[in-house]
């Protein structure tokens, strides 16, 4: 069945990504500020075993810093400043010549005021849970594990060890969980599973491959997530996931035409930048 336009859910890609440097703790609050029913987060696993929100497999976009996530420890990144090569307001050394080629000083983190520590440091997802479990109403969370990876299945390992501390790693039933675990491999999917059979899954796709055109899904997984592009060329593919019972999330969904495209469609939820804006267009803000 087609979701009604008020009840998509609107999922802030790497938090409220467009206005504050994707990933950082200030992204995830002004998410939750603007509304969004969920975040969004890719994590990655350091080489002393936390799980950080990541995007790329180097911190060389992001941050001040360079080299693989992987091969880093935590000291390493929080040492980092994840929010000047976005951030042109905040207090300090940014404008010509501090771009993402350029080692910007910053003080530790200790030294930085709230404010800008919260823009600029790396986030791990144990804080990340923490901001979910205090925010005072349901904030649902897509938590995406990036492969391939040196550290493989440990990735999964310790993101069931993390959930299990939050008590988030054995809901009664998927409808119930503000969890799911998001992959491009199935692998990590089919871990996940195998460690929570109730934990929601989501199978992303860049694109749909034949076993999978009839919106069927690898077993145990709910939910497909499509690229917005799939669903530019090929709209009936909502349908066929809905009629084989199971449940489409799209990314990334932030042009005005592609947020209506998805609300015609009756998609179940959208993952953006533009939490408020997109809130906005589907009648919620
Ligand atoms: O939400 C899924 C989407 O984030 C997948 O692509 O590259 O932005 O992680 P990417
Ligand atoms: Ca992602």
């Amino acid at each position: 069945m087609p979701t009604p336009r008020e009840a998509i859910k609107v999922i802030a890609h790497r938090g409220a990504s467009a206005d504050v440097p994707e990933h950082t703790l200030a992204a995830y609050r002004k998410a939750i500020e603007d509304g969004a029913d969920g975040l969004e987060c890719d994590v990655r696993l350091t080489s002393d075993g936390h799980l950080v929100c990541v995007h790329d497999r180097r911190v060389n976009r992001t941050s001040n810093g360079r080299g693989a996530v992987s091969a880093l420890e935590l000291a390493d990144l929080a040492g980092l400043d994840f929010g000047s090569w976005k951030d042109t307001t905040r207090v300090g050394p940014v404008g010509p010549g501090a771009g993402r080629d350029t080692a910007v000083p910053v003080p530790p983190v200790s030294e930085r005021p709230q404010w800008d520590a919260e823009r600029t440091s790396v986030l791990t997802l144990e804080r990340l849970l923490e901001l979910v479990s205090d925010a005072g109403r349901r904030v649902e969370l897509a938590i995406e594990t990036k492969h391939p990876t040196r550290w493989a299945g440990q990735v999964e390992e310790r993101l069931m060890t993390l959930l299990h501390r939050f008590g988030l790693a054995a809901p009664a039933s998927a409808a119930a969980s503000p969890v799911r675990v998001m992959s491009f491999s199935a692998r990590s999917l089919h871990r996940v599973r195998a460690a929570s059979p109730h934990l929601p899954t989501v199978q992303l796709m860049q694109f749909v491959g034949v076993r999978h055109r009839d919106g069927r899904l690898p077993p145990g997984v709910g939910i497909s997530g499509p690229s917005i592009r799939i669903l530019r060329g090929h709209p009936s593919y909502v349908e066929q996931v809905h009629r084989a019972g199971n449940r489409v999330h799209v990314w990334t969904v932030d042009e005005p035409a592609d947020v209506a495209l998805c609300a015609d469609l009756g998609v179940d939820a959208v993952i953006t930048n533009r939490p408020r804006a997109v809130l906005e267009q589907l009648g919620r803000g």
